[in-house]
């Protein structure tokens, strides 16, 4: 690889976001979410009322979607979908997308194009295994699962529609199709550093990755 990408694996809630965007701004990297662009493929498809179990339209669809990262924002089709990409029916959807392996395919090859033009910090779930195995770093994030419901449920600003457990619930459900799908699981890659940000603050994270980045021989 011409440039060098940094892989942030790890289930719902680990972190993994908000550790990636401050770390690729400490080190110039472009910070590409991979969640986001499961989430907008899967948004498009609920748009056009399409089920989720009629895979060759999923696929037909995704092949033809057009999503671009702006600033911070991302795009489906010319459009901001940033905030859409979040609600409850995503959130709820995109797991059974992301198990279609054409799917991956598509996805992967976006992340895959960016990386060929700069240098990227990367989050999702098979990253480091399967998107960019010969990433420069890769790290493995995770917390204890009440830990991660409760960073969930803190980021909601109405309380009154899901109680803690139900988030708990949600998280639980969606790591285990994301870990047991035949194509690229959510995975820990054997090469990958793991770190437990159970109790630990977003500051001190980011000093570790820098820290192994460091010792890596700096970027
Ligand atoms: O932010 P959160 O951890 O809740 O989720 P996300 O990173 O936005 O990812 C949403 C969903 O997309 C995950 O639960 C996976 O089903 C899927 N995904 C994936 O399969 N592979 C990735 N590299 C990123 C996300």
């Amino acid at each position: 690889m011409k440039f060098k990408a940094i892989a942030i694996d790890g289930p719902a809630g680990a972190g993994k976001s908000t550790v990636a965007k401050i770390l690729s701004k400490k080190i110039g990297f472009t910070y590409i979410d991979s969640g986001a662009l499961f989430r907008a493929i899967t948004l498009k498809i609920l748009k056009l009322g399409i089920d989720v179990n009629d895979v060759d339209n999923i696929i037909k669809h995704a092949k033809n979607a057009k999503v671009d990262f702006i600033e911070n924002s991302i795009y489906l089709d010319g459009i901001d979908v940033s905030k859409e990409i979040r609600d409850d029916i995503v959130n709820k959807t995109v797991s059974y997308i992301a198990m279609i392996p054409e799917i991956r395919e598509i996805i992967a090859n976006i992340q895959r194009e960016i990386a060929k033009t700069k240098n990227v910090v990367v989050d999702g779930r098979d990253i480091g295994t399967t998107v960019f195995p010969d990433a420069f770093a890769k790290f493995f994030l995770t917390a204890s699962v009440d830990e991660r419901a409760r960073r969930r449920y803190n980021q909601y600003l109405d309380k009154t529609k899901y109680s803690l457990e139900d988030i708990k619930n949600q998280i639980i459900h969606r790591d285990y199709i994301d870990s047991n799908r035949e194509s690229s699981p959510l995975k820990q890659a054997d090469d990958a550093i793991l770190i437990d940000t159970t109790n630990r603050s977003i500051d001190e994270v980011i000093e570790e990755i820098l820290y192994h980045i460091f010792i890596k021989g700096g970027i």
